[in-house]
């Protein structure tokens, strides 16, 4: 018997005045008061490097929270040693063994550490509570737990027996270390990344994003917390990528990629184990997420509050920083006035600023990188004469890089806004005829090269089946209804394919058998 299935970890409401709230608040408190030190992780020990650079609150950018050491070659090459050396006795470890690992890490996040690593992803990836909590708490958790329930089914599938002969099937770990690097974006994802090939006996080298280290770090210190043993993950923080990613491709013993980030940073990474492939013993594993160009398309059939519901939501929750944010919205004309006017005064009631202020719906983008390329888009549409800003369109970074939520209409189905990948707190409108929907169908699939999440909105059955087969190859979470955004692990899995990657569905068995290269035994009597 396998080990029943683990139910979804339970959302805390952090309502006003509930012991969650006045905790989280303890904590946040906490922790602006002390200045970390971040050292790379390798084997078990804190290293310093000695060049640091500075890891501030993006809704505050003034404020210290701690220093990061930027790691190069020389620590790559160490922590290959360390995860080659680790991998002999990790990987014959029982399952059962490495199992508890991660089911306690999973229990020290859902327990003694939720309010470190919420508050911690609240205040240097400037999350709201409630995006922190499905993301750093509940997600985490549910990857960690159904991970492992996965594992177990996939070391239990064995083959078929004939008399006279016994047929084994091994499930073993890739030869040689595997290459998690891990976006800003979601600290579930973060934590993600490493574990799932370390599940099932892979030892990994880790290169956080940066812009993320304040969580990474915590992350880091329940991973030893859990019992971990040394080498299995190490964390190589470094403000330039290349500094690190280079090296550990360059690697003999480089044996899988697990990655989520841009397009153009997979891409690289893609190219460079090609040029390297001569080097390799084995053909490494890739396994990629990467952007999206998110959509929602409306039928005159549907509920327009609902859909501008989904809009605000989808659109605007984490500012937008989510790979699956809806961000280019076609909606029929007939319906477009009422959307329009709930929609509006939904976004009326939106406020923007420190995650520390519960009210605060929208928190600050990531850093000013993001603020610069963000505004410019914004910027850019003002001065088309295809687009109008209907809603927002205002900045303002003197304190922390903040966005108000802004909503571009375009005329031209194709004007920028629609097309590329924004990864900020804007939405573009393009309002059709509505006898025109099954050209919009044509337009919402050849429109960009993503095809990660989108959404239709009808009530008419025949309509949703239309969009479901028209639009095939558009997404690869599909959405009916609702909005893009928020699939729920062993719910919806998560990943799309064309440009958006390689489709592998994190936090599935899909994902966890990239990680096996099973050998097939049979033994005759
Ligand atoms: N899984 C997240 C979502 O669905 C994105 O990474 O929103």
């Amino acid at each position: 018997t396998t080990t029943p299935p683990p139910s979804n970890e339970p959302t805390l409401e952090y309502a006003p005045g509930s012991p969650e709230r006045r905790s989280i608040q303890q904590k946040l408190r906490e922790l602006r008061q002390q200045e970390i030190e971040i050292p790379a992780y390798i084997n078990g020990q804190a290293v310093k490097t000695g060049t640091t650079t500075r890891v501030a609150p993006p809704h505050d950018h003034q404020h210290t929270l701690g220093h990061v050491h930027q790691s190069g070659a020389q620590e790559v090459e160490q922590a290959i040693d360390a995860a080659m050396s680790a991998k002999k006795e990790w990987a014959a470890m029982d399952f059962s063994d490495r199992a508890a690992i991660f089911l306690r890490m999973a229990d020290l996040i859902a327990g003694r550490y939720r309010d470190t690593l919420n508050a911690a992803t609240m205040l240097g990836q400037s999350k709201n509570a409630y995006q922190a909590e499905i993301d750093a708490a509940c997600e985490l958790i549910d990857f960690l737990r159904f991970n492992v329930h996965y594992a177990e089914q996939i070391y239990r599938d064995q083959p078929n027996n004939a008399a006279g002969m016994w047929n084994q099937m091994q499930y073993r770990p890739l030869e040689g270390f595997v290459f998690a690097v891990t976006p800003f974006n979601f600290t579930a994802i973060q934590g993600n990344l490493p574990t799932a090939p370390a599940i099932l006996g892979n030892t990994v080298l880790w290169k956080p994003a940066t812009r993320s280290i304040y969580s990474a770090y915590f992350l880091n210190e329940i991973f030893e917390e859990a019992g971990l043993p040394p080498g299995v993950i190490n964390m190589l923080p470094a403000d330039d990528g290349a500094k690190v990613g280079t090296p550990a491709l360059e690697s003999e013993h480089f044996a899988g990629l697990h990655f989520t980030g841009s397009m153009q940073t997979f891409d690289h990474l893609w190219q460079t184990i090609g040029e390297n492939l001569k080097t390799y013993k084995t053909y490494p594993t890739i396994v990629g997420e990467t952007g999206g160009k998110d959509f929602i398309v409306a039928h005159e059939t549907a509920n327009p509050k609902q859909i501008a519901t989904a809009i605000v939501r989808g659109s605007f929750e984490y500012q937008g920083q989510k790979c699956s944010a809806a961000s280019r919205l076609y909606l029929p004309e007939s319906l477009w006035p009422e959307i329009e006017e709930a929609m509006t005064s939904q976004l009326d009631e939106i406020t923007v600023g420190p995650p520390e202020d519960f009210t605060n719906f929208v928190n600050a983008v990531i850093d000013e990188r993001a603020f610069d390329e963000i505004t410019g888009y914004i910027e850019d549409a003002r001065e088309d004469e295809s687009a109008e800003i209907i809603y927002g369109g205002t900045y303002d970074k003197s304190e922390g890089y903040f966005i108000d939520p802004t909503v571009i209409k375009v005329t031209d189905p194709k004007q920028r806004t629609m097309q590329e990948e924004i990864f900020g707190p804007v939405t573009t409108v393009y309002v059709y005829a509505d006898e025109d929907f099954e050209d919009v169908l044509e337009l919402v699939d050849e429109t960009s090269p993503y095809a990660l999440t989108g959404s239709i909105f009808a009530k008419d059955r025949s309509v949703v089946k239309k969009a479901l087969d028209r639009l095939e190859q558009s997404a690869g979470n599909f959405y009916i209804n609702d909005k893009p955004t928020g699939s729920i692990v062993g719910q919806q899995p998560f990943g799309g394919a064309r440009k958006s990657g390689t489709n592998d569905k994190a936090g599935s068995p899909l994902n966890l058998l990239r990680w096996v290269s099973p050998r097939s035994v049979k033994e005759t009597f």
